[in-house]
């Protein structure tokens, strides 16, 4: 599979300016996600903040030391999309992650995130959430004990 990522290297460059400020980054995410859809907020019931925080974080951790392995890259977001099917996170919700997502890199690094970051960015989360969208259709949403 041939995926070129035309910035790649702003992509790795922002990872590690926002890296010490993870924490943030993720509260900020999901503050975003919350005010853009406050229904979303029902679908988070399985772990507490801060698990959710260092999940989130692992993944894009491993996602952004596979770019330059899109094979492997695709081999490790698939479960991921099967579980967020499962989840109930729909096509429309990746697409409001976006913005979420895109914002918060903006808040926490504010004018070091460049406009090659925020492009790249897009290119990988476009990508991402591609695989996990797919992986994700015809999977049965389990519903968590609290719903
Ligand atoms: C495309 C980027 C995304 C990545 C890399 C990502 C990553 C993760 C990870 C690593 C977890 C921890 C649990 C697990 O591994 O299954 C998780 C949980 C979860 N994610 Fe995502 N996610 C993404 C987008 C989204 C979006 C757009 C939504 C929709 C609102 C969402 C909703 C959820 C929910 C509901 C959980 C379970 C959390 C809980 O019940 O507390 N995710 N995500």
């Amino acid at each position: 599979m041939t995926v070129i990522l035309e910035y790649e290297a702003a992509v790795r460059e922002s990872w590690i300016l926002v890296h010490d400020q993870g924490a943030v980054l993720t509260a900020r995410f999901y503050e975003n996600l919350f005010a853009l859809d406050p229904a979303l907020r029902a679908l988070f019931t399985r772990f507490d903040e801060a698990t959710r925080s260092r999940k989130l974080l692992a993944a894009l951790d491993e996602m952004v030391l596979l770019l330059d392995a899109p094979d492997r890259l695709v081999s490790a977001i698939i479960p991921l999309g099967r579980r967020h099917g499962e989840y109930g996170v729909t096509d429309r919700d990746y697409h409001t992650g976006a913005t979420a997502f895109l914002l918060a890199m903006h808040d926490v690094l504010g004018e070091r995130f460049t406009v090659d970051a925020d492009r790249g960015w897009r290119e990988v989360y476009a990508l991402v959430s591609e695989v996990m969208r797919r992986a994700g259709h015809g999977v049965t949403r389990v519903a968590s004990s609290d719903t």
